[in-house]
């Protein structure tokens, strides 16, 4: 294993460092100590070429001024809060309202654009950049001085595990995942329509026209919201479904898992022969499929475009304090809230 560290850029006169974790295959991981941002992550085709397989910036200021949190730790709370306003213990809470009138990804200044403070960690078979953040009671309108810690682990078996840490002093909400975009073809040669995906799903939530839950839990079965067998993004694309069509042409949707830390999540690209394999101890995944990614600038050279990428943002459901019959995502004061999702990289 190695690790190394290079000078990124600068940002209102802090500096900002990427690091780099590389196992004994050659795969790469490259983070920044703003918003733990993966930047590249670089894996093995079937024919063993070494190529990123996300979408990334060289630039802090395209971060900061477009990017939709390519690669990017979300929190304190992860899709949207309706109306940017919740009540925990009797005690309105005002979030910022940075999606309409709602609150989405933590709002404004969100975990994905703070910096973090970071150590690396060396052992035999892994290394690991542990990020802490201390975020303030009141950040963004939640309650409770936060202690966050997010820690990414590249072993040799072509995993890379990103485990989350936090404890508050308060009651207060948190749902925290990871909004890397995927492209498995590599250097991003194409659109992720013919990613085939298999999910453990048999629900999925249904979105109002603002893309907040309504509560209703809907099942998958024929429609293109099921994926227990597999299929390809195009199918979400094409659709008819008025799912699909009302999130742009695809997905943008939780779906609830099944099954935790079994294969739950598979993504494959026959051309390349790249597969990546998700486990996760959260109770739901949102597929979103880049629908929303604006053709106005360009990503290290290529033309930005819809259905670039495929995000797999593991996480609790979005809005669950409105929901009571939704997995609750209150992080009560003085508890420990733990979570582990695990990336494996493997050919086939
Ligand atoms: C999430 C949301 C999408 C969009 C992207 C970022 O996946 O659900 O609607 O906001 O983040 O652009």
């Amino acid at each position: 294993m190695r690790i190394s560290q290079e000078y990124f850029d600068e940002l209102k006169g802090q500096k900002i460092t990427a690091y780099t974790l590389i196992n004994n295959n050659g795969m790469e991981v490259t983070s920044l100590d703003f918003g733990c941002i993966i930047t590249k992550l670089v894996v093995p085709d079937r024919d063993g070429v070494l190529e990123n397989v996300v979408l990334g910036f060289d630039t802090i200021d395209e971060y900061v001024t477009r990017s939709p949190y390519f690669g990017a730790i979300v929190g304190r709370f992860a899709g949207r809060i309706k109306n940017a306003e919740f009540t925990l213990n009797n005690e309105i809470y005002q979030l910022v309202q940075n999606d309409n009138s709602n609150h989405l990804h933590g709002g404004l200044k969100g975990f994905d654009k703070v910096m973090w403070e970071t150590n690396v960690v060396e052992n035999e078979d892994s290394a690991s950049l542990v990020f802490s953040y201390l975020s303030m009671d009141g950040e963004e309108g939640y309650p409770g001085n936060l202690l966050m810690k997010v820690t990414y682990t590249l072993n040799n078996d072509n995993e890379l595990i990103i485990s989350y840490n936090g404890k508050s002093d308060q009651d207060t909400l948190l749902n925290m995942t990871n909004h890397t975009y995927f492209n498995l073809s590599g250097h991003v040669k194409r659109n992720i329509f013919n990613h085939q995906l298999i999910l453990k799903s048999n629900t999925f939530l249904e979105l109002d026209e603002k893309y907040i839950p309504t509560g209703k839990i809907l099942e998958v079965n024929g429609t293109p919201f099921d994926f227990q067998i597999g299929r390809k993004i195009v199918d979400g694309v094409n659709s008819n479904h008025p799912q699909n069509i009302l999130v742009g042409n695809g997905y943008d949707h939780p779906f609830l898992l099944n099954e935790n830390n079994n294969n739950e999540i598979l993504v494959m690209d026959s051309e390349s022969g790249r597969k990546l394999t998700i486990e996760t101890d959260q109770p739901a995944v949102v597929l979103y499929t880049s629908n929303q990614l604006p053709d106005s600038f360009s990503i290290r050279g290529i033309q930005s475009e819809k259905y670039l990428g495929l995000c797999l943002e593991t996480q609790g459901l979005p809005d669950s304090i409105h929901h009571p019959h939704f997995p609750s995502s209150i992080l009560k004061k003085e508890e420990v809230y733990c979570s582990v999702t695990k990336y494996k990289f493997s050919v086939y």
